[in-house]
């Protein structure tokens, strides 16, 4: 039977090594848990049970495997002891006999994006970037529309715009609206950004380090890398709809508890065709999963046992061809929720009724 394997890491250290370990999630503090990741071995979660095509009724076999280091540990250690934990939850791996391995959150992010973890590896690697870009933009597209907001007429930001991911959704969101904010740390990175993308781009490009530029903005997408969140409530304008990719979050928990004048949303959620269960709560309802987890197991599906999307430069030749391989074995875009609850359309009209008061 084909397979794959997918790595996470504790995101929110103290929630997160809770779901496993619930004495050591309750007694150990924040500090402690970064520090101490790094001594601590990759771990087995769980197998995984369930996974159907759509199309061809194929049942995959997979592992959730956890590679210990936290998101801040990973920025904070050398590279090189990053990958080497990495490497080493991705051996893991081989030894259960998977077949191609996703990498999750920051095991992704760190470094090269994958490549040296792939070059190490004898199975093939993929970061799951290429669905995750697709996946964003879909679930933007659909949260505007409920909104009644009309892309084409309404300003929009990307927050984390030069990574890996943010570059490519740049690229799409450039040419459905008429003005698109650009923001992120490096003023230069962000020129040459401008630079590449303008002369392909309907949309008149802005850059910012600013994050009250998101005052601008009717719809924000955002993707940064940053280990806390950098969204506050005052950076948003009534009536905006906020696509949060990152994880960790970009978003501040306060945003959903004093604005209830914005939509804000996790990105890159969706439904994983067959009756799926994944014998390990990473804190999605049954039956959803990471659009990330979702490129590796569709490639699991379509036996496309080879490195998929590695390294920064992701093209838009592969978000379409993943998009189309997830679609025909069953993935689609999930419906939205906030901050670990889902939102009903109920919650999207009260929303857009306090925004229409205040704006
Ligand atoms: N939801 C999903 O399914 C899914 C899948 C994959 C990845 N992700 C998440 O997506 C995020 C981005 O991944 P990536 O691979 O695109 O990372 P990346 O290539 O490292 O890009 C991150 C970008 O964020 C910027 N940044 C970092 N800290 C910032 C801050 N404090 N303020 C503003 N900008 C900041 C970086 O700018 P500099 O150049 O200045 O560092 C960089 O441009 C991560 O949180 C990752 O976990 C989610």
């Amino acid at each position: 039977m084909d397979s794959f394997a997918f790595i996470i890491h504790p995101i929110d250290p103290k929630r997160d090594v809770s779901r496993k370990y619930p004495l050591l999630g309750r007694i150990l503090n924040e500090r402690f848990i970064n520090f101490g990741s790094t001594f601590f071995p990759p771990l087995l979660l769980s197998e995984i049970e369930g996974i159907t095509s759509k199309l061809t009724g194929k049942v995959l076999k997979g592992w959730l495997i956890a590679c210990p280091l936290t998101a801040a540990r990973m920025l904070e250690l050398n590279e090189r002891i990053a990958y080497h934990k990495i490497i080493q939850t991705g051996r893991l791996a081989e030894r259960l006999g998977a077949d191609i391995l996703g990498l999750g959150a920051f095991t992704s992010v760190v470094g090269d994006g994958g490549i040296s973890v792939a070059d190490a590896l004898d199975i093939p690697v993929t970061t799951g970037d290429s669905y995750t870009i697709s996946v964003a933009i879909q679930a933007v597209h659909k949260a505007a529309a409920l909104m009644e907001i009309d892309l084409a007429s309404s300003p929009a930001a990307i927050v984390g715009a030069t990574g890996a991911i943010g570059r490519v959704c740049a690229q799409l969101l450039a040419n459905k609206v008429p003005e698109l904010y650009l923001i992120g740390r490096d003023i230069d990175k962000l020129y040459s950004l401008q630079t590449d993308l303008q002369p392909n781009s309907k949309a008149n490009l802005i850059v910012s380090t600013d994050l009250l530029d998101l005052r601008n903005a009717k719809v924000i997408l955002t993707v940064s890398s940053a280990v806390h969140a950098i969204i506050q409530p005052d950076h948003l304008q009534p009536g905006s709809v906020i696509c949060d990719v990152a994880r960790p979050r970009d978003v501040a928990t306060s945003v959903a508890a004093e604005r209830d004048d914005i939509f804000v949303f996790d990105g890159g959620m969706v439904d994983v065709p067959g009756p799926v269960n994944f014998n390990f709560d990473f804190g999605f309802p049954p039956g959803k999963a990471y659009a990330c987890m979702a490129e590796t197991i569709a490639l699991a599906f379509e036996g496309r046992f080879e490195d998929y999307t590695l390294g920064k430069d992701i093209t838009r030749e592969r978000v379409d061809e993943i998009t189309q391989i997830a679609t025909k074995h069953g993935f689609k875009l999930s419906g939205f929720r906030s901050f670990e609850r889902p939102i009903t359309q109920e919650q999207i009209d009260k929303i857009r009724k306090k925004a229409r008061i205040r704006s």
